[in-house]
């Protein structure tokens, strides 16, 4: 019944929409959306690339068979195990019997250790190719972008990069799969949004893979999720070697908490001293208000990071420490760093957001601001001061280190 959109010659678009699930990993919102994307090559032999979430199960089988006709799948590769590509393994082995699944050696592990399948396998190596006919597939390992496992598969004849979740974006594919079909307006921040939240952390993986992929001549990638990309190859890549390099642009992300509005006043008044600096992207988040993804996301952007906390239980506020927890484990680095905060008996918020910043090692601005119960004339001065201080050093260029030695 499908009629599956043709993304090169014999490759055929197989994945799906989920506007069901309200959070990515349970964790993340997906106002939009999110795709899995799959494909399916057809040439002598047949091959299948990745699988979807095993809940759109009924019609990625549907789909696939309305392409095969009667024929059947021989080779399943997989290019990322997360339950998102590889929940429908063991479907498409109950239909497809003798289909040889192909996959590294971490990822034929994890096939037996999720699924318990470990027969009718072919484990390949890096750079290895394999012949489907026409379609020459070449195989290349990109470990830890964002798992261990994870690789990418090049048809040379067509040059086409599978690229498993590399240069993926949250959000549904609304009709069209291939970027130079639609307006792809939308899906700029929510790419951001997923590099930031999910591959975040692994930024110098990611930048050993660019070096790895750049030399080969594809002309299509086709990632997990979100739009085929064509027409906008060099922006996608653009957008994963500056994230890679945390490399931020000129701005400032004000995140802050606050309960009675004195640590919010405090976040205003920053706000101001940056923008008599001359910088023009301020993004202020209320830490109760904005889900996390969308500041982390605004993190990775910037260069600027100005974090404000009332002490709570002579603690950080919660949700600020959540946040705080959340920008360590992606390990965000080269940010230029201030902090403020306020109290009504003994403070400890501020000091923790010292601690912080010893952690994570940033450049940071010589005042920080502490306020006991109303926000008074000196610390007023000293709010904007502290904008004024942070939005000088993020207006000295960063030297960008591609370009040295
Ligand atoms: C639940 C709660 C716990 C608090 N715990 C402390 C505390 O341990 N030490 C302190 O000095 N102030 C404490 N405060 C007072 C706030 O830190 C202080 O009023 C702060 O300025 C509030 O900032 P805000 O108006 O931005 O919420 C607490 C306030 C609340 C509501
Ligand atoms: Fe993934
Ligand atoms: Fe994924």
């Amino acid at each position: 019944m499908f009629q599956n959109i043709t993304i090169a010659k014999d490759i055929y678009y197989v994945g799906v929409n989920d506007r069901q699930k309200s959070k990515f990993e349970n964790m993340i919102p997906l106002p939009n959306g999110v795709s899995y994307n799959s494909y399916l090559i057809i040439d002598e032999k047949i091959a299948l690339i990745d699988t979807v979430d095993i809940s759109f199960g009924n019609i990625f089988i549907d789909k696939i068979q309305s392409q095969l006709k009667d024929r059947k799948i021989d080779y399943l590769i997989i290019n990322h195990m997360e339950p998102d590509h590889s929940g429908s393994i063991r479907l498409m082995r109950k239909y497809f019997p003798d289909m040889i699944i192909v996959g590294n050696n971490k990822t034929l592990g994890m096939v037996e250790g999720f699924y318990g399948l470990d027969d009718k396998i072919l484990e390949i190596k890096d750079e290895q190719i394999l012949s489907l006919g026409v379609h020459k597939l070449q195989f290349h390992f990109t470990p830890m972008v964002h798992w261990p496992e994870t690789m990418m598969t090049y048809d040379q004849t067509v040059k086409v990069l599978f690229s498993g979740d590399s240069f993926g974006a949250f959000g549904n594919l609304d009709g069209a799969i291939v970027d130079t079909e639609m307006n792809v307006d939308k899906y700029w921040d929510e790419m951001a949004r997923y590099y930031a939240n999910i591959v975040g952390k692994y930024g110098a993986a990611v930048q050993k893979a660019l070096k790895k992929l750049t030399p080969l001549p594809f002309e299509i990638i086709c990632s997990t999720h979100g739009p085929v990309w064509k027409e906008n190859i060099t922006q996608v890549i653009d957008i994963y070697d500056q994230m890679s390099r945390y490399q931020g642009n000129e701005g400032v992300v004000i995140v802050y908490g606050s309960m009675y509005g004195i640590t919010e006043l405090m976040a205003e008044t920053v706000a101001q001293g940056i923008a008599e600096v001359g910088i023009k992207e301020i993004i202020i988040h209320n830490v109760s208000k904005t889900d996390s993804s969308y500041i982390i996301r605004d993190i990775f952007k910037y260069r600027g990071l100005i974090v404000g906390s009332p002490t709570y239980s002579n603690e950080l506020y919660p949700e600020v420490e959540s946040l705080l927890r959340k920008i360590e484990i992606r390990g965000v680095k080269n940010r230029i760093f201030g902090y403020f905060g306020s109290f009504t008996w003994a403070g400890a918020s501020v000091k923790r957001l010292e601690t912080f910043m010893d952690t994570m090692k940033w450049k940071t601005a010589e005042i920080s601001v502490e306020e006991k119960q109303g926000l008074k004339i000196d610390n007023y001065q000293a709010c904007l001061e502290l904008g004024r201080q942070v939005a000088i050093l993020v207006k000295i260029p960063i030297i960008d280190e591609k370009h040295c030695g």
